[in-house]
């Protein structure tokens, strides 16, 4: 690759605390370079859309205003389902774009569904592209975590913090429902932090019965309330989603599983009364942890190493605190990372009295 000149950044996919630290590291980092950044609006679509959608960024657009240090994301960004055969319509559009712009490569803020889409479009337009991930799911294979997941761990141990004080005024068992789509990580990082007494998480089955044991067990101790988080994925205990709602693409949308717990566990336990509390989108737009910042600064700066040595088709990752890189095509390849039933979070959540789920038995050898 020749001497890099120009790059784009672009936020793809659901927002979330730090994407602004992210392009502020990327634009402070590139423009000492000698480069110049365009800051593409609304993901993809400010290239593959007429006229193209995009403002030069300079390191005044994030100093000495509040933008760095605010969620949401400056550049807007794309989160209404793109399905890979419209991508396929939309490359050639999207590689004039960037040709137009006369961008050397392209930097991504994105999570495993962008990384996917993104790479798919720059593969087919022939444009050079790293990757950063973000999301408050932690669902981004490989990389330990993405920018945003601490800070929504921050906004719903927060929120546990404060039910508690309501649920002892009257003698309830308060549901917090948080996001997370497919994978309970966001959940019992929460749960954890916050202390609750369930959590229940997509990868681990529950059963009602269980819940009202574990509330009955907390009443016996002589504490008047108690705390269940339930993540957005769930499903009642017949195996079927609570909301049947769909994306433009036919993409599950999640949504009201605390509401079904909260009627179980009223209708059959006498111990406590439930009430729900649902965070929705408050989770994306906390006040950026300083985990999330510096995070977004050393996953900024690595990518624009990566590409000054001409390192391309990669997505920059955390592994063991270090900042690393790996291949994109891997990276999709795997998947969404889901909760590893054998990590020592399971383990710390059961051994502290936490109800997480029925023991899944292990095979015997
Ligand atoms: O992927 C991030 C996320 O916030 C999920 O946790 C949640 O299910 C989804 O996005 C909500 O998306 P939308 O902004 O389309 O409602």
């Amino acid at each position: 690759m020749g001497k890099i000149k120009k790059i784009g950044i672009l936020t793809s996919g659901g927002d979330c605390a730090g994407l602004n630290a992210v392009i502020r590291a990327v634009v402070n980092c590139a423009t000492r370079k000698g480069w110049t950044v365009y800051g593409i609006r609304f993901g993809t679509d400010g290239l593959t859309s007429r006229p193209l959608q995009y403002e030069i960024l300079t390191p005044e657009n994030f100093s000495d205003t509040p933008w760095p240090r605010l969620s949401g994301s400056y550049l807007g960004s794309l989160n209404s389902g793109v399905k890979l055969e419209s991508v396929k319509n939309l490359s050639k559009n999207f590689g004039d774009g960037a040709r137009e712009l006369g961008l050397d490569a392209l930097i991504v803020v994105g999570g495993d569904g962008s990384m996917n889409i993104v790479s798919n479009y720059c593969h087919l337009a022939g444009i050079k592209m790293v990757g950063i991930p973000k999301t408050i799911d932690n669902d981004t294979p490989i990389t330990d975590s993405s920018v945003g997941f601490d800070t929504a761990c921050q906004v719903c141990t927060e929120a546990l913090d404060s039910l508690i004080l309501t649920a002892r005024s009257h003698n309830r068992a308060i549901i917090l429902e948080v996001m997370g789509r497919d994978a309970g990580h966001l959940a019992l990082h929460s749960a954890i932090a916050g202390m609750a007494d369930v959590c229940l998480v997509p990868e681990i089955p529950y059963k009602i019965d269980s819940i009202i044991k574990k509330l009955k067990e907390v009443k016996k101790t002589g504490r008047n309330y108690a705390l269940i988080v339930a993540a957005e994925g769930i499903k009642r205990e017949d195996g079927r989603h609570v909301s049947s709602s769909q994306n433009k693409i036919g993409e599950k949308v999640y949504g009201g599983v605390g509401q079904y717990l909260s009627d179980e566990i009223n209708r059959r336990c006498k111990e406590f009364q439930t009430r729900v509390t649902t965070l929705g989108h408050t989770q994306r737009s906390g006040n950026p942890t300083s985990t999330d910042r510096v995070l977004a600064a050393r996953f900024g700066v690595r990518a624009i190493e990566l590409l000054e040595a001409g390192h391309t088709n990669r997505m920059v990752v955390l592994k063991s605190n270090t900042i690393k890189d790996y291949d994109i095509d891997e990276v999709v390849k795997v998947g969404t990372k889901r909760l590893d039933l054998k990590s020592d979070y399971i383990t710390a959540a059961r051994a502290t009295g936490m109800y997480i789920g029925e023991e899944i038995p292990t095979k015997k050898a």
